[in-house]
């Protein structure tokens, strides 16, 4: 294939429609198809710039770590053209580490990155485990019926993140709401009484601003020892950020904490419920538990893509792409190759090198909180496994519908107890 080849191939439409996601079944079969018949397939719709979607383990694994032909830039999410213009025409243009690259990002990154060290997060072990208690609690208080995605990931996930944040727990329900805002935008639950997803996300990233601009405020006459005051306070360059960058700061950090390692933990367990013998070895192999974490975070691959830039021409399995085009690095599409995975559409506790995943990236953006996220998981889930005696589905399951960060949103669950 060459890159004179325009036909636009209907199956590329996976990669923008967040209900696609939604259906996972579908989603990943014709992501198998793509692997194999078009690994690199060029695509564009209506107000959404061409893209090449890449799909392969080996190419997203490539791409993610050559920083220096591969550029992140403002549009490094995926979006409608005419939303992001209007996004910039406001003023408040999206501009996180993600949006950054070389020394503007080295040195943001550099900012809050000794709060995401391992030993500094593993100087956090008694808060998270104390936390996870308190959620194991809540689940044996709710007698093992609820809805274990909004009743015990997403809360167990948003307190630990706010925990190290400095937010206060009154105020995790608005930070819900604003993550909600930012990534579920398309979803129609997160809609409420707006029609229009974009302004859904204006409205929220409005709100972000004035909340995070009253926290700096706060941070910077009190100063604290948590992650806001960094933020509050972080100069760059011998100069403090100015106030666009210090709220995606925020953003980012507010938003990437939760709702992925929560999407990862609810689609976990929907794993281990609809597999009981996956649920039994794991609580028979108290060893499996490192790999099996990452065996669900490569089952659910929360982030569903990010897109870089060429700074010159590249070949990626056989297509050749001209300089300045972007491809998309499809995060699930990569985490079910076969090339890489054996039987890849079936959930392993004991798969060997789970770890290969390429669930948080990889180079100079390799997920900043992926120890975060791993312990938060490796904390709570052998708490649940010593108190489940059995668990059923008790309804079904329902995904969001989202085509940035998205899993399980709704995991009907009956469980009983030890
Ligand atoms: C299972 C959970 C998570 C997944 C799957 C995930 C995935 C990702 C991915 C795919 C990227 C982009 C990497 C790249 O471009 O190569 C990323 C970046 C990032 N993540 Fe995570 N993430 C998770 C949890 C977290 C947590 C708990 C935090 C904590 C605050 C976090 C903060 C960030 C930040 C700040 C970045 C930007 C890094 C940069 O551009 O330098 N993430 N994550």
């Amino acid at each position: 294939m060459t890159t004179t080849d325009t036909a636009i191939d209907p199956r590329g439409e996976i990669f923008i429609d967040p209900a696609a996601y939604a259906d996972q079944e579908r989603w990943h079969a014709i992501a198998a198809e793509l692997r194999d018949e078009a690994p690199v397939l060029r695509y564009e719709a209506p107000d959404i710039s061409p893209f090449w979607a890449v799909t392969r383990h080996a190419d997203v694994f490539r791409v993610s770590r050559d920083n220096e032909h591969f550029l992140n830039t403002r549009n490094s999410v995926l979006g409608n053209d005419s939303a992001m213009e209007f996004i910039s025409s406001l003023g408040i243009e999206p501009k996180t580490l993600i949006h950054m690259d070389g020394h503007e990002h080295a040195v943001h990154r550099g900012l809050a990155n000794p709060y995401f060290r391992p030993p500094a997060v593993a100087a956090r072990q008694a808060a998270i485990d104390s936390i996870a208690d308190e959620f194991v609690t809540k689940f044996r208080e709710l007698d093992g019926r609820c809805d274990f995605a909004q009743d015990i990931a997403v809360p167990y996930t948003l307190r630990v993140i706010m925990s190290i944040f400095g937010v206060p727990v009154e105020d995790e329900p608005t930070m819900l709401r604003l993550t909600q805002g930012i990534f579920g935008a398309a979803d129609p639950e997160y809609l409420g009484d707006l029609a229009d997803p974009v302004a859904l996300l204006v409205d929220t990233i409005q709100e972000f601003d004035d909340y995070f601009e009253r926290l700096s405020v706060e941070r910077r006459a009190r100063p604290q020892d948590d992650l806001a005051t960094v933020i509050a306070t972080g100069q760059v360059d011998g100069c403090p950020m100015d106030r666009n960058a210090t709220l995606w700061y925020y953003t980012i950090v507010a938003t990437a904490g939760h709702d992925t390692t929560s999407y990862a933990l609810a689609g976990g367990m929907e794993a281990l419920v609809r597999r009981p013998d996956q649920l039994a070895l794991l609580q028979g192999s108290p060893d499996l538990l490192f790999n099996a974490v990452d065996e669900m975070i490569r089952w659910t691959s929360p982030v569903r893509a990010f897109l870089r830039y060429l700074t010159e021409p590249a070949e990626l399995s056989g297509v050749e792409i001209p300089a300045g085009e972007r491809v998309l690095l499809s995060y699930p599409s990569a985490n079910r190759d076969e090339r890489v995975f054996d039987e890849p559409m079936t959930f392993a506790a004991d798969r060997p090198h789970a770890n290969r995943m390429v669930a948080f990236g990889g180079g100079e953006h390799f997920c900043l909180g992926s120890t975060f996220a791993r312990r938060e998981l490796r904390t709570i889930l052998p708490k649940l496994l010593a108190a489940i005696d059995t668990i059923h589905l008790d309804g079904e399951p329902e995904w969001a519908q989202a085509n940035f960060v998205g899993g399980v949103k709704h995991l009907p669950v009956d469980a009983t107890f030890r």
